[in-house]
């Protein structure tokens, strides 16, 4: 096939990658319906400098090589710097994903008007007018006087704005779009030309980005995975619209740990970090209701004790249901055969269903043991005490094995004032010390916490 001389356009299979000069409803190749995405052809440029530059490669070693050490710069909010692993870096990009509504645009305008004080920062928005953006920054009482404004969809005159800015929010990916590329804003083709050109100018001026993203009606981020890959950092911002808590979380970061959590209020005032997060995660009826257990739950860097809810309903028709809410459903499958075999609680005919409070997910393998309890509660129809905390993790022989940071989930179970705590037998020698302050109570196998949890049931 001749090269192209000039820049054309193809269409490409996001599935197999079959490609076709126009676009098609299905893939002749594979078969995928909607898969296939428009995609810009340059010319390959081969002059006598690049062939120069290719074939002129040299490896060095790493002793040899040296690289600047980057400073944070802080965004004002203090749970997006723990997020992003202690502030921003700059020159990355930032990628925030997020329900409609959620809270996007509230906090980029405020981390925006607090850079603004002693940086040169631009909000490039493509939803909003400059009047409404201006409107949030008065509403919100955050000043940004020197931010620079755009309301723009087309990005491609984007780089000339971009002398001297350090720092450029951009509201959002799926609303802007580049002249090369004939799909509408928010198409597959649209998104990812748009953010490795955003990454392009972010590595070689090195500006960094905060850029909106919608998600699908799943949860996940809208537009090809590419848009995930070329990000330093990708943030979700999660919560019930109804209730006012926000949670911030990251899912990938080059620059820190994806498992810091930031907590956060939405207000009439904006977004306020919430530093705390004690009570966030505990219900009222605590205690009161069988199917609820409390464990410590490490996320990142800090520890808080979270709610696990289990109901357990007879199965009316056919197959019994599974679901759960905030912990991998394949870790309660194998922890309800676990409880079957091993203690004899049957749940083949009963219908499952986990939720863990305030929308937080819990994936550390420390909170096995409270999702049994809580299963077993419900199981019994016994209510757990409302001052016990449960944590460890469950080997599929039904013993209880040693989990990581068990002094800091005990302390943090002192601070909350909880009066008993069950945990893994292997973890007492390091908590004795708080045995003046709360009973603790060794955890060997599965058996021995269902006897001290529900001692008139075994
Ligand atoms: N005038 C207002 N007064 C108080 N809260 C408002 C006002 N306007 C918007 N909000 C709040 O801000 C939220 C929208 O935030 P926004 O940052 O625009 O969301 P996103 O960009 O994620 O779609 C709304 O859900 C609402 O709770
Ligand atoms: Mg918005």
């Amino acid at each position: 096939m001749a090269k192209p001389t000039k820049a054309t356009t193809i269409f490409t299979c996001s599935e197999c990658g079959a490609t076709s000069p126009r676009w098609l409803g299905r893939c002749p190749s594979c078969g995928q319906f909607n898969t296939m995405a428009e995609e810009i052809v340059k010319p390959a440029v081969k002059n006598e400098t690049t062939a120069k530059s290719v074939y002129s490669l040299q490896a060095k070693p790493l002793k040899e090589i040296s690289y600047e050490r980057y400073e944070r710069v802080s965004s004002g909010v203090s749970e997006f710097d723990t997020v992003l692993g202690g502030g921003i870096v700059p020159g990355s990009l930032v990628l925030l994903g997020g329900d409609p509504g959620i809270g996007k645009s509230t906090i980029l305008t405020q981390i925006a008007a607090h850079l603004s004080k002693a940086h040169k920062v631009l909000y490039f928005s493509a939803e909003e007018s400059c009047s409404q953006v201006k409107m949030r920054c008065d509403r919100l009482g955050v000043g940004g006087e020197n931010m620079l404004l755009v309301n723009a969809t087309c990005i491609d005159g984007l780089e000339e704005q971009l002398k001297g800015v350090e720092f450029c929010v951009i509201d959002s990916i799926q609303a802007v779009y580049t002249d090369e590329m004939s799909s509408s804003s928010g198409s597959v083709g649209q998104v990812r030309e748009c953010a490795t050109k955003l990454m392009r100018i972010a590595k070689s001026q090195n500006i960094t980005f905060f850029i909106i993203g919608h998600v699908t009606k799943e949860g996940a981020l809208a537009g090809p995975k590419v848009l995930e890959h070329v990000m330093d950092t990708v943030l979700y911002f999660e919560g019930e619209n109804q209730e006012n808590y926000r949670i911030l979380r990251a899912v990938k970061n080059r620059f820190g740990n994806v498992s810091e959590v930031g907590v956060f209020e939405m207000t009439g005032e904006g977004i306020i970090p919430v530093t705390d997060y004690s009570g966030i995660f505990l219900s009222e009826s605590r205690g009161e209701e069988a199917g609820c257990a409390v464990t410590p739950a490490q996320t990142g860097n800090r520890c808080m004790n979270v709610e696990i809810q289990t109901l357990i309903n007879r199965t009316a028709f056919g197959q019994p249901r599974r679901m759960s809410l905030g912990v991998d459903y394949n870790k309660l499958a194998l922890l309800l055969a676990v409880l079957e075999k091993r203690c004899n609680l049957h749940f083949s005919s009963q219908d499952v269903y986990i939720n863990v409070m305030g929308g937080i997910k819990l994936n550390e393998p420390a909170t096995d043991l409270a999702l049994c309890a809580a299963l077993a509660s419900a199981y019994f129809e016994r209510p757990i005490d409302k001052y016990t905390a449960v944590f460890g993790e469950v080997g599929l022989t039904g013993e209880v094995r040693a989990v990581q940071y068990a002094e800091k989930r005990v302390s943090e179970c002192v601070k909350m004032g909880f009066k008993r705590v069950l945990l893994p037998a292997k973890n007492l020698k390091s908590v004795a010390k708080y045995a003046d302050k709360i009973s603790i109570v060794p955890v060997l196998y599965l058996g021995t916490m269902l006897k001290s949890l529900f001692p008139k049931e075994q």
